[in-house]
Order: C-alpha cells, then structure tokens, then sequence
C-alpha cells in the first residue's frame, strides 16, 4: 500500500446505519441482517446510505487464548459471514471496540492488540471500524491509544474507514486526521431530546448544535477527515434501545419541527450521516426525511466544508454552509413562537457580489430569485434551510 492510501476514503462525510441507538446491547445477527435489507428496500441505500456499522455487544465476553475478539452467541454465524451478507446488497460493513481494555459495555476491547484485531477485521470484511474511549487506558494518553490503531489499520490489506470515538474529550479535532482517523466524535453521546437535562445521561440535540458552535473545529474539517456531532436520532424515542439502556428520560418522540432542525443542522454541518433507528419501522415522514435530496446534497457537497453560525445569541439563528456552487444558509427558530427571520447573502457564507441569486427552499423545492435578501417564517424549534446560487 502507498501511505495516502487511507486519506483516499471518506472524501464526502460517511453515511450509513449505527446499531447502538435502536438496539443498545441487545443487538443480534438478525437485527443486522434486518437492517441492511431495509437500507435496500427503503431507498436508503439509493440515497447513499452505504455503511452497516455493528456497534457495542458483538463480542463474546472472552477472547480466545491469542486476544483474538470472538463473537457472541448472539452472531452465531460469525462476523465473515455477516460481513458477506452486507456485501452481497452492495452495502459495506462496520464493526465497533474501544481503545482501553473493555469496550463501554465491559467486553473485551483492543488496547495492547490493535494489530492483532486489525488483522481479523481485514480478514472478516470489516471497512470501517469505530472505536470507543472505554475500559483501563494503561496510562496512556488518546493520542497515543488512538495511533496505535491508526497504525494497524493503515498495516493491514483492506481501505478501513476509522471512526475515533473520544467523545471530543482531548480535541480531536487538533489531531484526528494525524493518526489516521476519518471522523472523530466531537460531542458527548446524542439522546433522543431536544435538551437533555444537564444532571442525565448525554446531551439533546440542541445542545450538540450549542457545542459545535461553541467548539471552534470547522477549520479541521473536510474530505477525509470529519467532525462528528454523534449519529442520527431520528425515528427514535421513549422505547429506543438506547433511551432504555441509558434510562434516559425521553418523554416523547421528537416533534416534526425537532426533527426538521435535527436533520438541517447535520447537513449544514457536512456530519457523517449514520442513522439510529430501527429500519424495520420507520416511518414515511421519517423516511422522506433521511432521503432529502436537497439536504443530502448539502451534506455531501465536494467542498466538505461546515457550516457555522453567522448569528446567534437571540432565538433567532442564521448559519451558512459554502457550497461549490453558492451556499446553503439556515434560519433556526429557539423560540416559542413563529417569527420571520432574515439575513442578506453579504451577511452568510455565499459567494457575494452577483447581482442575482437563485433560492432554493430545501424543504419544499421552491424557487425564487433575489438580489441579495433573504428571510422565511420560522416556527418554533424549526429551521428553514435554502440553497442560494449567484446568477
Ligand atoms: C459510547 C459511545 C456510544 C456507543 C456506546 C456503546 O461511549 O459514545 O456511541 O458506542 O459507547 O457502549
């Protein structure tokens, strides 16, 4: 292999599905299975939806006499032949541990033998790995745990996409890419809220848009390398596997408008797409949500720039997104009622200086012109997101 053998993956943000928020620990062979059939047959997979990533609880509790991870009794075909079955509907597959002695859930994890696991990852079919901050880290720092499995990965005879999970403790950000990471948490574990309460498990999503504002790390992000504000909680409520695993009190599902804010703010942000929910159940709303092509196209523009706030500090939020053609700009509403909230273009991150400009409402497809203006009613916890396109 040529060393920038692995900068070559992940040129757009990864997108995919994440076993942890649905099914927690409880996750099966079956569930997996479940889940790449319904990527296909949902058009999500259409969509560009391509990573089937199994996340916490696929291991058995020993490893054999080497420190080799086996699979529980819960795989019963094997991590191969799991990885075949994805394949064979043009999916790819993503398996999950830690960089400390147990992974979050207590089963044996890879620090110490990251060559070791690389080398069955490769062998089993594995192409992109995320790996967590839990267990006994032996003294060592992040950066040091998160090389060592940089270092097998990039070894090994098989692209692996390496999705660092450090809960953005240590600013990963400053030096994600230097070991070899894809992506890199930026953020503590997303739950199925708005706001979590500041004394429970996680943040909502709110405060995920509130710390990546606060974060300053858009300017390490882009092909290659990503900022990752945690996976997708749409589809997802009071039952989810994680909301119960966690005993997160999630009261109520989130509204259409939250959802809306969710989805806009993770496009706006060029993050790694990785839904949470169960595909055997998703709904239409939810669907037509996920496979947007407006937003999609946001997300995946070639630039890979983020987006960031051009104004806050009120209930009413402006934040824009360069894009290869223009820009995408955000109206977000924090407050309790509807409002107009405006901008102009020479205010947000679009090229300034045309005498016209085409927009695009991404949620409805609607079209207009202006000369720079730029302004949409808003309701409460909702955001309206345009495409602006000089000429
Ligand atoms: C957390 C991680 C979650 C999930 C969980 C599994 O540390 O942030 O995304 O992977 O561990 O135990």
């Amino acid at each position: 292999m040529t060393d920038d053998r692995p900068r070559q993956l992940a040129r757009t943000p990864p997108m995919g599905w994440n076993s942890w928020n649905a099914f927690s620990c409880d996750v099966t062979e079956a569930d997996i299975r479940a889940a790449a059939d319904a990527l296909v047959d949902t058009g999500l997979r259409e969509a560009g939806y391509e990573y089937v990533v199994v996340d916490d609880c696929w291991m058995a509790s020993e490893t054999d006499s080497d420190g080799r991870l086996q699979p529980s009794a819960d795989f019963p075909n094997g991590m191969a032949a799991l990885a075949d079955y994805v394949h064979d509907r043009d999916l790819k597959f993503g398996l999950y541990s830690s960089a400390g002695s147990h992974t979050c859930q207590g089963y044996p994890a890879s620090l110490g033998r990251e060559r070791l696991h690389a080398e069955q990852f490769a062998a089993w079919g594995v192409d992109y790995l995320k790996y967590d901050n839990c267990g006994d880290h032996a003294g060592r720092e992040a950066v040091d745990r998160y090389a060592a499995m940089g270092e097998a990965l990039a070894s090994v005879d098989r692209d692996i996409v390496y999705s660092i999970c450090e809960w953005g403790e240590n600013a990963p950000w400053e030096w994600g890419r230097n070991v070899g990471g894809h992506l890199w948490r930026a953020t503590d574990d997303l739950v199925a809220k708005w706001r979590a309460n500041p004394d429970e498990f996680g943040l909502g999503i709110a405060d995920v848009i509130d710390r990546m504002a606060a974060i300053d790390a858009a300017a390490a992000h882009g092909p290659g390398g990503w900022n990752d504000p945690d996976m997708l909680q749409i589809g997802n409520g009071p039952d989810s596997g994680q909301s119960e695993h966690e005993a997160v009190d999630v009261q109520r599902p989130l509204t259409k408008a939250e959802r809306r804010s969710h989805f806009a703010f993770w496009c706006l942000l060029a993050a790694p797409l990785m839904i949470g929910a169960d595909l055997t159940s998703l709904s239409t709303f939810d669907r037509e949500l996920l496979t947007n092509e407006r937003l999609l196209a946001i997300d995946q523009d070639s630039l890979g720039i983020q987006g960031t706030p051009d104004r806050r500090g009120d209930d009413a939020e402006v934040w824009s997104k360069r894009l290869r053609d223009g820009g995408a700009v955000a109206f977000h509403n924090r407050g309790d009622a509807e409002r107009e909230i405006s901008t102009h273009v020479s205010a947000v991150g679009v090229p300034a200086g045309a005498d016209r400009y085409r927009v695009c409402d991404c949620w409805t497809g609607t079209e207009w012109e202006t000369g720079g203006s730029l302004a949409m009613t808003v309701e409460p916890r909702d955001t309206a997101i345009v495409r602006v396109t000089p000429g």
